[in-house]
């Protein structure tokens, strides 16, 4: 258990977390007292940030005992009954979906009903890339199971399945132009180099052109409206500063304490993925493609914790085992011996890697002034 939990937040530092919202239907009512809807349904690939129940399904195929289908997961929300969700309460998506008056989108794995009205196609510690890339070097004889089988490609053939009992067909966008040959994202102006930048653009750009095809066939599917998050600070998560702890204080920001290297391959990830946004605004003109904050508004909490109501330990989490910021790589949350602080609402980080409510809900309201 330990050694597959353990994984967990590492995997999910690879965040990816993609809403495709579609328009409400002009639909003229003579007599409506119903609040004025501006999206008919919510489509959501990603992974751990986004999925609302798929994680315990998609462990169970491979027999990955998950931690997050025990207490105190959603003791926030949800009758603190666990919902699969990698939080105390909500998501950001729900925080959404429950804002444009829609039903919390249904976890694609486990819902048993209508996804007329949206699905989410997000399963904690998903990847961009397929899980071959990541067992390249596995040393021959090991067995390693993360990476699962749930990358982007796999959730967009999901929502192909699902694709004929959704009611409205799709506009045809059969004409959709072909992929532009780019600049060079490691110059041009406000671009800082790094010495980790070569190790790592290889892997960075394999991941933008898989999401640049997945754009354009969710364009090409008559998508509207995109909202593409970037990556979340990695160097001030939990799990991260505890698993590459460093002795040498000028591998950390001071202001923060955050390390400076994840954070600048999240950094990184985030320029290609503006780059690329960018350039399919400019193809897609008719098409709404937001980009919305992650990384800033996790610093900013990080570097203000007051401001938001949160302790001044800003960089400890809630729920976990003994340790420096209160995280164990073998004790998680929800492990015997682990304990959860009085008032999740006090905490930005709540298992590791992921998240509070209270954190979520910060956000969520910035990305909604963004698509209302
Ligand atoms: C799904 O829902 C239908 C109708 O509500 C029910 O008959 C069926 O047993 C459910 N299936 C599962 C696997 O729960
Ligand atoms: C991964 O999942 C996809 C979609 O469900 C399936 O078509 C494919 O065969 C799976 N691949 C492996 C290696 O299990
Ligand atoms: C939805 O979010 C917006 C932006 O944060 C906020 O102004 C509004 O009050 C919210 N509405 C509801 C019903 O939650």
């Amino acid at each position: 258990m330990g050694s597959s939990s353990s994984l967990l937040p590492a995997m999910a530092a690879v965040a990816l977390h993609f809403l495709l919202l579609s328009p409400a239907a002009v639909e003229p009512r003579a007599v409506s007292t119903a609040p004025h809807r501006r999206y008919d349904a919510i489509f959501s690939f990603g992974d751990s940030f986004a999925d609302t129940g798929n994680n315990p399904v998609a462990f169970d195929w491979y027999d990955i005992p998950d931690p997050v289908t025990r207490p105190p997961y959603g003791i926030t929300f949800f009758d603190g009954l666990p919902t699969g969700r990698n939080c105390d309460g909500r998501l950001i998506i729900d925080f959404i979906a429950q804002n444009l008056s829609l039903p919390l989108v249904p976890p694609y794995l486990s819902h048993n009903g209508s996804f007329r009205q949206g699905a989410n196609f997000a399963v904690g510690g998903a990847t961009t890339l397929e899980p071959s890339f990541f067992h390249a070097d596995d040393p021959p004889g090991t067995s390693q199971l993360f990476p699962l089988n749930t990358s982007l490609s796999v959730q967009l053939s999901w929502f192909d399945s699902l694709k004929p009992s959704l009611c409205s067909t799709p506009q045809d966008r059969s004409t959709v132009p072909r992929v532009r040959p780019r600049h060079d994202p490691t110059v041009g102006p406000g671009r800082r180099a790094s010495a980790l930048w070569p190790t790592i653009l290889s892997p960075a750009r394999l991941a933008l052109e898989v999401y640049k095809g997945f754009f354009q066939k969710l364009i090409g599917d008559g998508a509207t409206t995109v909202v593409v998050p970037g990556m979340i600070p990695s160097g001030c998560s939990p799990p991260i500063l505890v698993v590459f702890a460093d002795a040498d204080a000028a591998e950390y920001d001071a202001a923060t304490g955050c390390l400076r290297e994840p954070n600048e391959i999240a950094t990184l990830h985030n320029s290609l993925l503006l780059d690329a946004v960018e350039e399919l605004r400019d193809k897609y003109p008719d098409v709404a493609i937001v980009h919305t904050e992650l990384f800033d508004h996790v610093s900013e909490m990080v570097r203000s914790p007051v401001k938001f109501g949160f302790r001044k330990d800003i960089l400890s989490v809630c729920c976990g085992g003994p340790g420096r910021y209160n995280y164990n790589t073998q004790v998680f949350c929800g492990d015997e011996g682990a304990t959860t602080c009085k008032d999740p609402s006090k905490s930005l980080y709540w298992d590791g890697v992921h998240l509070t409510e209270a954190a979520y809900h910060y956000i969520a309201d910035d990305w909604l002034r963004a698509i209302t």
